[in-house]
């Protein structure tokens, strides 16, 4: 480890774009399957290792919504967003916002409560057992029709205080976000603040579509905002931040290596940009996997990384108080690590 992998590795963070069911190991699949009765369709975790070679996307998508199988009850949810909390506080994560897709669960029949009663009672004892500090963000997939967002929508309602914000995830392409106008209005005048995945694989248009139609607060990765000047000119007027996830972009082939990745060009540039993990259990690696790899590829210097971490802090959707805590407790990192 180099200094600054260990100063990475030890500084406290915010992560603003993990997918809960995209936290769950092979290991942990194996065990619920088990406890479930259900098969996997794989002989050892070691062997769902090895089918994690995805071409694009819908690849990736495709084997993230059949691992969801296994997830069929209340402990099932707390189970897995359990892992995902010790290992984020482990790596000295103080405050995450976690994404869920409801209706890859209820379209298994499985209960709107039965996964936010799981997932809700983790994150009272992160907070309780770890000072982890954290909120929900629910998802809607775009491959399904806007009927079905606003039937999520209306089951949400009913635990409006556990969630902060709505989102869009799953295949970009051929599913723009205009398609979602409606039940993100909806959401917005119920309380909810709103984020979306735009320009992953999809062009920088559904980037600007997100901010224009569905009035967004973050764009979720937006890499592909790079393509167009104007664009970028907007998102750093703007102060929009961009939750990027470098392993996941890789892993997707939405850059060829990390050292075409354009973080850094990103951040010279004068955007909003955080460092997230997205899915790590298929994308090799969590937040600080994340932060070594873009440090190494793009040679971050100190500063960098530190601009990095505060614009996660900046972006996370609490209060100003608490947002000038993480920042003062990142002021006392600094200054313990000179
Ligand atoms: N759901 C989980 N990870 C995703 C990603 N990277 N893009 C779109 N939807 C997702
Ligand atoms: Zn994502």
């Amino acid at each position: 480890m180099t200094s600054l992998d260990e100063f990475i590795c030890g500084a406290p963070k915010a992560e603003l774009h993990v997918h809960i069911e995209g936290t769950l190991e092979p290991d942990l699949m194996f065990a619920l399957a088990r406890r479930n009765g259900i098969d996997t369709g794989y002989n050892s975790a070691d062997d769902v290792r090895a089918a994690y070679q995805f071409g694009d996307l819908q690849d990736f998508l495709d084997i993230y919504f059949a691992a969801a199988n296994v997830l069929v009850r209340e402990q099932d949810f707390y189970d897995l967003a359990w892992a995902y909390l010790q290992k984020a506080h482990a790596q000295n994560v103080t405050h995450t916002e976690i994404m869920f897709d409801p209706q890859t669960h209820t379209d298994r029949n499985i209960a709107f409560d039965t996964v936010i009663s799981g997932l809700t009672r983790a994150l009272d004892d992160a907070k309780a057992q770890l000072g982890l500090s954290t909120g929900l963000i629910m998802c809607f997939l775009r491959h399904l029709d806007e009927e079905a967002a606003e039937r999520t929508l209306d089951q949400g309602l009913e635990h409006r205080d556990k969630i902060i914000a709505v989102g869009l995830d799953s295949s970009e392409l051929g599913h723009p976000p205009e398609k979602f106008a409606r039940v993100f209005a909806r959401a917005r005048n119920e309380g909810f603040l709103a984020v979306a995945h735009a320009g992953e694989e999809g062009p920088p248009a559904n980037v600007a579509a997100s901010l224009d139609i569905l009035q967004v607060r973050r764009i979720d990765h937006g890499v592909r905002s790079i393509e167009d000047p104007a664009l970028v000119q907007r998102l750093v007027d703007t102060a929009t931040p961009l939750t990027v996830c470098p392993l996941s972009n890789i892993r997707l082939g939405v850059f060829a290596t990390m050292a075409a990745h354009p973080l850094k060009r990103m951040l010279a540039a004068g955007l909003k940009v955080t460092v997230n993990s997205d899915d790590p259990a298929y994308f090799g690696g969590y937040i600080n996997e994340n932060f070594l790899a873009v440090a190494a590829a793009l040679e971050l210097t100190q500063d960098d990384v530190v601009a990095l971490i505060r614009n996660g802090f900046d972006a996370a959707f609490l209060p100003a108080t608490e947002i000038a805590a993480l920042h003062q407790s990142l002021d006392a990192y600094v200054a313990s690590a000179a």
